[in-house]
């Protein structure tokens, strides 16, 4: 059996690891994410049950640790530095020149050049190699240990493949988070009515200082090494391209651009090639470092001002700037109310794509800007970010632009906006406004959420058009007859959205709990809300203070979640979302001081609703325990139709016999 335990997570480990290469490295997964899911909750209930199988390098290592309460200082075991920049190809040739002064034969030692990534730099130590820690750059000397959110990340090796590295080393790399996954958080928080990052460089630091290791797990960051710092024992290069083939062989990415050139003039020659290619990564890079390639001139030619070597220099390029006529500022009304602002602008083309719209932030960013409408503006757009209006040309104005005022009343139904002291935004308070129930209804769909699939934007639209849904709740009243008689809807789609809002009753409450658009709760907040609660029905009944009390939970959101469950609105649609028959509870959540805490249940027969699973789901996110066989011990058995052996010893025993509706109520689940 431990044999057979022993190979099965072998082969899950095997199968794990060429999931991560095919989707990290070569770009091209070949599993999806639910059957990745599948196999990582399966290894991971097997190590569970049999720790003796566990092993530092197995993918489920990858896993947060407990959550920090704070980031802990280290020392770096060499600095960390920085680089200067050249802009032109004359401060380039300037650079050489400088170093020329120092050591003459630099001219003939050869350049590696590499692609400069815009992330968060790291350090990683290496032991015997094996990963021992990690940190954030930090001030260059002393930085912070972030070592199991760095082990999140696909690759990052745990433990080195190959030989011949130092017997303590630091690996230093760019972590950074690529486009496609920028956009895709920046969803999540929209979503969630929180702020968006900035940019990618922005949301992968926020990811590598979070305190809870599963968040930083998924925003599936990345990571190219670009350097080694040996410790204890040397390195068997003696160029920096040996170095980068040395790590590139050893597990870690390397920038696949990286060229050798023997001269300066040959570098030059490459920037142009490199600039080209820039907007087309699927990352965000701001220029090209040329390192001096061999690593013992690194030494002699030292450090300007402790921070940046001679040996190395960012040539950085501008991002692609156009000017064009903002012809008008709209807004689009999110979610949570909020009143966001976006600039129409004349179609331009930047970096080969067309952009027509750039956002504009808040009132307070275009006061500050002196943006008008009818403005000739400078648009910039970098990779995949949201374009962007840097400034207004004033010089260029003719006198027919027209200054911007934020409407005072909702541009969706008019209702009085408002505005939180201590925010930039406006807000529609109109819970039922079009504009807001559209994004929340589209949002209650989403991945994420309640994963509702083919109900799109346009479909949400189409079902508030002809009045068949109001909020959420009315989805699941919606029939198939209804669908088919609405443009676009065959009989197929119709059953199969049917089907699919059917299905979603079945998502455990986080989804839920994000699904509803609660002010504040993104998704992460609803995992936790819904581990330390279980029900919906117990978190509607905890009180702000039991709210706050939860590790990762602030007062804002505690706030939030109180005020939801307080308004009668609210209450009626969870109750007719209940009445639907959702799950309202979540798997495997262990709620401490729950209503069955330290009682132990046995079910036996067929319930009238429930399947086993939901009802020991249930009894377990009471916080009671569900055994296989009657005991003495056994507190109540909950029978249904055609029990058998079960309910007899129950009787023979004494103990409490009850039926579905028993257990409802006590696991205050009943109206
Ligand atoms: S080499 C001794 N190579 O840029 C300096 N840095 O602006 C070692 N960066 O702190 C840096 N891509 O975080 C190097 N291919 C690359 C890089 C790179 C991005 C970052 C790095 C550095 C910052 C300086």
């Amino acid at each position: 059996m431990t044999g057979g335990a022993a190979r099965q997570a072998a082969r899950l480990r095997e199968q794990i690891d060429r999931a991560n290469h095919a989707y990290y490295v070569l770009d091209a997964p070949d599993i999806s994410d639910a059957e990745y899911d599948r196999l990582f909750r399966e290894l991971q209930q097997l190590e569970a049950d049999r720790p003796e199988l566990q092993s530092p390098d197995s993918p489920t290592r990858r896993v947060g640790a407990p959550v920090a309460s704070a980031l802990a200082k280290v020392t770096h075991r060499r600095p960390m530095l920085s680089l200067g920049n050249a802009f032109t190809p004359e401060e380039l040739a300037a650079w050489e020149d400088r170093n020329a002064r120092i050591l003459p034969e630099i001219r003939t030692a050869g350049y590696t050049t590499e692609i400069k990534i815009d992330g968060a730099a790291v350090s990683l130590t290496y032991e015997a190699g094996r990963l021992t820690g990690g940190a954030t750059r930090g001030n260059g000397v002393i930085g912070e240990s972030i070592t199991a959110n760095l082990r999140t990340i696909a690759d990052v090796p745990l433990a080195l493949k190959g030989r011949g590295w130092p017997a303590v080393m630091e690996v230093r790399g760019e972590v950074y988070l690529p486009y496609a996954g920028f956009t895709r958080v920046n969803q999540e928080r929209e979503r969630a009515g929180e702020p968006l990052f900035a940019n990618p460089r922005n949301a992968a630091a926020g990811a590598l200082r979070q305190l809870d290791a599963n968040i930083t797990r998924r925003r599936r960051l990345r990571m190219f090494a670009f350097m080694v710092e040996p410790v204890e024992g040397g390195l068997e290069a003696r160029t920096h391209f040996a170095v980068l083939d040395l790590l590139a062989a050893w597990g870690f990415q390397v920038e696949s651009q990286r060229q050798r050139f023997e001269t300066m003039a040959e570098v030059q020659g490459a920037i142009a090639g490199y600039e080209d290619s820039i907007p087309r990564l699927p990352f965000q890079a701001d220029g090209v470092v040329i390192k001096v390639d061999r690593l013992d001139l690194h030494g002699e030619l030292g450090v300007v001002g402790g921070r940046e070597p001679r040996w190395a220099i960012a040539r950085k390029f501008a991002p692609e700037v156009a000017i064009t006529r903002l012809e008008q500022i709209r807004i689009n009304v999110g979610r949570t109310g909020a009143l966001n602002p976006y600039a129409v602008l004349a179609p331009v083309e930047i970096s080969g794509v067309t952009v027509s719209a750039a956002t504009l932030h808040n009132e307070d960013l275009i006061a500050e800007k002196d943006i008008r409408e009818g403005d000739q503006v400078e648009v910039i757009r970098a990779g995949e970010v949201i374009p962007q209006v840097v400034r207004p040309l004033p010089d260029r104005r003719t006198g027919t632009e027209r200054e911007f005022r934020m409407p005072d009343r909702c541009p969706a139904c008019d209702t009085p906006v408002e505005r939180p002291a201590d925010e930039a935004m406006r807000y529609c308070p109109n819970a039922s406004c079009p504009g807001r129930v559209l994004e929340g209804i589209f949002h209650y769909g989403s991945r994420d959420a309640m994963d509702v699939r083919g109900l799109g934007y346009e479909r949400v639209r189409q079902l508030l058009d002809r009045s068949l849904i109001r909020n959420v709740a009315d989805l699941y009243d919606l029939t198939a007859a209804q669908l088919v008689e609405l443009e676009r809807f065959g009989e197929q789609s119709a059953n199969q959205l049917v089907a699919a809002i059917a299905a979603s009753k079945a998502r455990p409450l986080s989804s839920l709990l994000f699904g509803l658009g609660i002010r504040h709760v993104g998704k992460t907040v609803a995992q936790v809300l819904a581990r330390r609660f279980g029900t919906l029905p117990a978190l509607a009944r905890a009180t702000e203070a039991e709210i706050n009390e939860v590790p990762g939970v602030g007062g804002a959101i505690a706030e939030a979640v109180e005020a939801f469950f307080a308004e009668p609105r609210n209450v009626e649609l969870v109750d007719r979302l209940r009445r639907a028959g959702l799950t309202l509870s979540e798997p495997g959540a262990t709620v401490a001081g729950g209503p069955l805490a330290g009682k132990t249940y046995v079910l036996t027969g067929t319930l009238p609703t429930l399947s086993r699973g939901q009802a020991a789901e249930l009894i377990e996110a009471a916080s009671g325990r569900v055994a296989g066989s009657v005991s003495r011990k056994t507190d109540a058995v909950v029978a249904g139709a055609d029990a058998g052996g079960k309910l007899e010893k129950a009787r023979a025993l004494g103990v409490d016999i009850i039926d579905e509706d028993e257990l409802l109520r006590r696991v205050g689940r009943s109206a």
